[in-house]
């Protein structure tokens, strides 16, 4: 079905602004940029567009986390004055900023709303009536049942409500690789531990390795009984890993695990710089990348692998000093698919980190999604996308 444009209507657009940011400083604007093509059409068509997104993980108002960060960049990207709407408990026209033709309005971080990740029905019919109609394009938050991805499609019917432009095209790529070759290749990393570990089990018995680096592998060595020092990790998540040896014993797939790291006694001075054994970080010390025995390890397996997933860096890569095993990874990615492997990458900070190495170009396929791309292949699917209509069809 193709969308039905009328001019003085409003396309309200779940976009994933989600952008990575160190110190307060937005770091890079893929994510913004990928969302450009479908704002651009619903502009093009005469409609105006209500923007919504979350950016990190406040769990109320914190001026830190505020999408007003996005605004300059965004305008200029449209080359457009784009309006921003702070309190979502009110409507637009409340604001005295009736949305006229071809406007375009960002809302403020959906996440400084506890309704949000509730998905609550009362928010979600809050934000559902900022548009006629409505365009889930967040393919990297698609995989949670928030409300602005999730209850807010009640509110329309089924002939106003669709796929974005690039959620299409992200789901159109993952369908093409329903048949992965082997040997099939997972890395991981990242510090998104909680949300992402129990992702893993999607790829037992489809996937031959699993090499685990950054910070989800820590919970892993804490399991083995190594010591760890004050690397991320909580007790829930080394629970989880119980489950996972148990759920892994009699699979085929191998989890790989660093051997070494880099440790430091101060992140932000950065003191006291080491490499060790990862099952021996002192108690002062944390992991905050992997070490050259690791790097080397972890080759072996990419390199004799004819798929390669991979998502979340493999240190604190946004500093220098603790960015070598995650480049030494997408070097060696990058030599795998110039031997005919083929390489998909994804996640807001993998991509920020493969954009600021100039190897973006070199992989296979980018996708916008970390965690969205990772749980896509649990039923090749993302479930909360199913409902939604093309927009060009
Ligand atoms: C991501 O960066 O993976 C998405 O924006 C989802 O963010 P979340 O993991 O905080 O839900």
């Amino acid at each position: 079905m193709k969308l039905k444009f009328n001019s003085n209507k409003t396309a309200l657009i779940r976009v994933d602004f989600n952008v990575p940011m160190h110190n307060s400083k937005i770091l890079d604007l893929n994510r913004v940029h990928a969302a450009i093509p479908t704002i651009q059409y619903c502009l093009n068509n005469k409609m105006s567009v209500v923007l919504m997104s979350h950016f990190g993980r406040p769990i109320k108002k914190n001026t830190e986390f505020s999408l007003k960060k996005l605004l300059k960049p965004l305008s200029e990207i449209l080359n457009k004055k784009v309006l921003f709407h702070s309190d979502l408990k009110k409507d637009i026209s409340t604001k005295n900023i009736p949305l006229q033709n071809n406007e375009v309005i960002l809302l403020e971080n959906l996440r400084f709303y506890s309704g949000e990740v509730n998905n609550d029905i009362n928010f979600a019919k809050q934000l559902a009536k900022y548009g006629d109609i409505y365009i889930n394009d967040a393919f990297a938050a698609s995989h949670r049942e928030h409300a602005s991805i999730s209850a807010v499609k009640q509110f329309f019917s089924n002939s106003k409500k669709f796929k974005g432009l690039l959620l299409s095209h992200e789901l159109e790529q993952l369908k093409k690789l329903s048949t992965l070759n082997s040997p099939y290749t997972i890395v991981v990393g990242g510090s998104k531990i909680g949300s992402k570990i129990h992702i893993l089990k999607n790829f037992i018995n489809t996937a031959d390795y699993i090499l685990i680096g950054g910070g989800m592998s820590f919970p892993f060595i804490k399991f083995n009984g190594g010591k760890i020092g004050s690397s991320l990790c909580n007790d829930s998540e080394v629970k989880i890993v119980k489950d996972i040896y148990n759920d892994f014993k009699n699979s085929s797939t191998k989890l790989i695990l660093p051997v070494d790291c880099v440790t430091t006694t101060d992140l932000i001075r950065k003191t006291d710089i080491k490499i060790c054994n990862i099952k021996n970080i002192s108690r002062s010390s944390m992991g905050v990348d992997i070490g050259p025995k690791t790097i080397q390890l972890f080759k072996s397996y990419i390199n004799k692998s004819k798929t390669i997933m991979w998502n979340g860096p493999m240190g604190v890569s946004e500093f220098d000093e603790f960015s070598n095993g995650t480049k030494n990874i997408a070097t060696s990615i990058v030599e795998a698919t110039q031997k005919d492997a083929y390489s998909l990458i994804g996640g807001g900070d993998t991509v920020s980190e493969i954009s600021k190495f100039g190897l973006k170009a070199k992989f296979s396929y980018v996708s916008t999604g970390g965690g969205a791309m990772l749980e896509y292949f649990k039923h090749n699917q993302l479930k909360t996308t199913n409902d939604l209509l093309e927009i060009i069809s």
